[in-house]
């Protein structure tokens, strides 16, 4: 049976444990929290407070700890001592450069960032991004892992800050937030808008196939000259100094606490598995 570690047990990690144990690994689960076996109740994972430990004979490391880059180069090189001489050595890190990552790691042919999103146990998209010193074998092998999975990896043919979900993530954001600030929409009828039009389209079909789509049978180059030539606006950026007024209103849309949080994640779960398994029957019914 194949060992995975996972290094931190936060909000990824548990759920990053949960994936691999249900794909049958032996998994183990290091993390300084004091609640660490609570946390991985149902899950057949073995908590191991001790890193090196956690560590021995891993064949493969998801390191999820705090988004910090003196930590996880600590973790990592951990990673590197004790794992075994040819494991994969992956960060969940949103955003940064695994070649920083790697700085000084003897290990740094084997380490890769394996962006998931959360939660990666539902999510299908593992973004795999190598640095310049990892090797393609270890890429190769990572791909099949995660697919092995049940995920869905895309690689990245070259390292950049915020990869590219959360680069396009960014721009949506802060356009969400400056409309939001303009006083154009509130929040929770922005929500609606996106979950009814670009949200169901981009779970169907992408950004690029559904522009080529948008201009007919004259494809995207139609679109482009059409629809297009008229988008000639300047996009605006969000004001930091309002953010405060933008948190106020998505927290009276959404509530906060414990309970609110527990009750939106279980929707938000629900619907997710709800569109995969629609989504599935769809393909089987093409093929
Ligand atoms: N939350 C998201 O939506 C999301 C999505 C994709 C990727 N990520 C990435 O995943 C990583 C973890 O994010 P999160 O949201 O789970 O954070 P989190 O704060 O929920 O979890 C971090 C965990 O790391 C633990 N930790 C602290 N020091 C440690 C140490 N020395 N050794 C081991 N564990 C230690 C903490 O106790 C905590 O449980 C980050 O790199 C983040 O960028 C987060």
């Amino acid at each position: 049976m194949p060992i995975v570690t996972i290094v931190g047990a936060g909000v990824i990690g548990i759920s990053w444990a949960r994936l691999f144990a249900g794909a049958g690994w032996e998994v183990r689960v290091s993390d300084p929290r004091p609640d660490l076996e609570q946390a991985l109740q149902g899950i057949d994972a073995a908590a191991v407070a001790d890193l090196a430990e956690a560590l021995r004979d891993a064949d493969f490391v998801q390191e999820n700890g705090p988004e910090r880059m003196e930590l996880k180069r600590t973790l990592l090189n951990a990673a590197a001592e004790h794992a075994k001489g040819d494991a994969i050595l992956a960060s969940s890190t949103s955003s940064l450069l695994p070649s920083a990552l790697s700085e000084g790691n003897p290990a740094a042919d084997r380490i890769l960032v394996g962006h998931p999103f959360n939660p990666p146990e539902l999510m299908p998209l593992v973004e795999i991004v190598p640095s310049p010193a990892t090797s393609p074998e270890v890429v190769e092998r990572a791909y099949a892992v995660y697919e092995s999975l049940g995920r869905q990896p895309v690689r990245l043919k070259q390292e950049i800050r915020g990869f590219v979900g959360n680069r396009l993530q960014k721009v949506f954001a802060e356009q969400a937030s400056y409309l939001v600030q303009q006083g154009i929409i509130e929040p929770g009828e922005l929500d609606t808008l996106v979950r009814n039009s670009l949200g169901l389209r981009w779970a169907t079909i992408g950004p690029f196939e559904s522009r080529h789509l948008g201009g007919g049978p004259g494809g995207i180059r139609h679109l482009a000259a059409n629809v297009g030539s008229q988008m000639n606006f300047e996009n605006g950026m969000p004001d930091p100094a309002l953010n405060e007024k933008v948190f106020e209103s998505v927290e009276a849309a959404y509530g906060t606490g414990v309970d609110s949080y527990r009750e939106l994640a279980e929707r938000r779960d629900r619907r997710t598995r709800a569109i995969l398994a629609a989504l599935k029957e769809a393909d089987e019914q093409e093929d």
